[in-house]
């Protein structure tokens, strides 16, 4: 990860993620779903800057602030999901607390966020500061923790946390905890509308639940044979067409019969040119592969024109 320095405050990006494949394989029973999900990290982040504090009194915890700036373009002044709080229940403040805890730390911190990824998204924003915090933490508090034991707390904290640590393209299993890398994959580019309302990740599982329920199934009905192998080579290859044959969200069906904007968005996108498009994560950001970088401006601009939602241009990371 990028470090730049300024004093002690040191900043790092926290970039976007979009998923290319996202399988439910069923059910667990604490609840969460099984997966088999292949992530790519975006050249569109938050940044996330950490300056530490002493603690205040010989035995006390030094306090965690955390203050959050809007970039301009941040598009959820009308989405109640997007009201990012700045106390405990954000993910930047709970995994100060754990790694403080879990390495007998007791320095306090300020963290300064500027967000510019939509929250409610699918685009992994919240778990991408999370992780970039971790880094962060365990960097200006001189903790030095393992990637094991980062990548531990990572889990604790949320389930696509421990993506955001590695970096690069990887296959994630599990809750979505368990990753392998995929090394060096050619960049992608990308159209990405974001609709105006946004998608709580519990409440689109708990739909893909009540869907596969009402047909009798644990397992998706949607899912057609393993194809995370073909996408992967296609990936490596920079094989578009495969690519686009092979691009798949399992969750997609449940969060648009919660959200109507997808079901609007998809077929837009249908009327164009893309290599492939498809929800990313649990919506309710959609996407759009294209085959180079002019063709994703020369979609945006005309995709801008039908008012579907804040539309990006961005590239996939190595
Ligand atoms: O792990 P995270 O806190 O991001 O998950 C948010 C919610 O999404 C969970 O409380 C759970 O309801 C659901 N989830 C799931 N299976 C996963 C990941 C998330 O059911 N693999």
């Amino acid at each position: 990860m990028n470090l730049r320095q300024s004093a002690s405050t040191r900043t790092v990006p926290a970039p976007a993620k979009l998923n290319l494949l996202l399988d439910v394989l069923g059910r667990q029973d604490d609840g969460y779903h099984e997966l088999e999900t292949l992530m790519v990290p975006l050249r569109f982040w938050d940044s996330l800057s950490f300056t530490p504090t002493r603690s205040v009194a010989a035995g006390q915890l030094g306090k965690i602030s955390l203050e959050i700036a809007y970039s301009q373009h941040w598009p959820d002044a009308t989405n109640r999901l997007a009201n990012i709080p700045t106390g405990p229940e954000n993910l930047v403040i709970r995994a100060l607390e754990r790694l403080r805890e879990h390495a007998g730390c007791s320095l306090g911190a300020h963290v300064r966020l500027v967000k510019r990824i939509p929250a409610a998204a699918g685009l992994g924003g919240g778990s991408s500061d999370a992780a970039a915090a971790l880094h962060l933490g365990n960097y200006g508090w001189h903790l030095g923790l393992s990637r094991a034991q980062l990548s531990a707390i990572a889990a604790e904290i949320g389930s696509d946390v421990p993506f955001f640590l590695s970096s690069g393209a990887a296959i994630c299993r599990g809750r979505g905890e368990r990753i392998e890398p995929i090394p060096s994959t050619p960049p992608l580019n990308v159209v990405i509308v974001k609709p105006n309302d946004g998608l709580a990740t519990a409440d689109v599982y708990r739909a893909w639940d009540n869907r596969n329920a009402a047909v009798g199934r644990t397992v998706s009905a949607d899912r057609g044979p393993p194809r995370v192998n073909e996408l992967v080579s296609a990936l490596r290859h920079g094989d578009l067409a495969t690519i686009g044959r092979m691009m798949f969200n399992d969750l997609q069906s449940a969060a648009a019969s919660l959200s109507p904007a997808i079901a609007r968005i998809q077929a837009a996108f249908a009327r164009f040119d893309f290599v492939g498009h498809q929800l990313t994560g649990s919506g309710t950001a959609y996407f759009g592969i294209c085959r180079h970088a002019h063709h994703a401006r020369r979609l945006a601009s005309t995709i801008r024109t039908l008012q579907l939602g804040l539309v990006y241009t961005a590239r996939t990371c190595r």
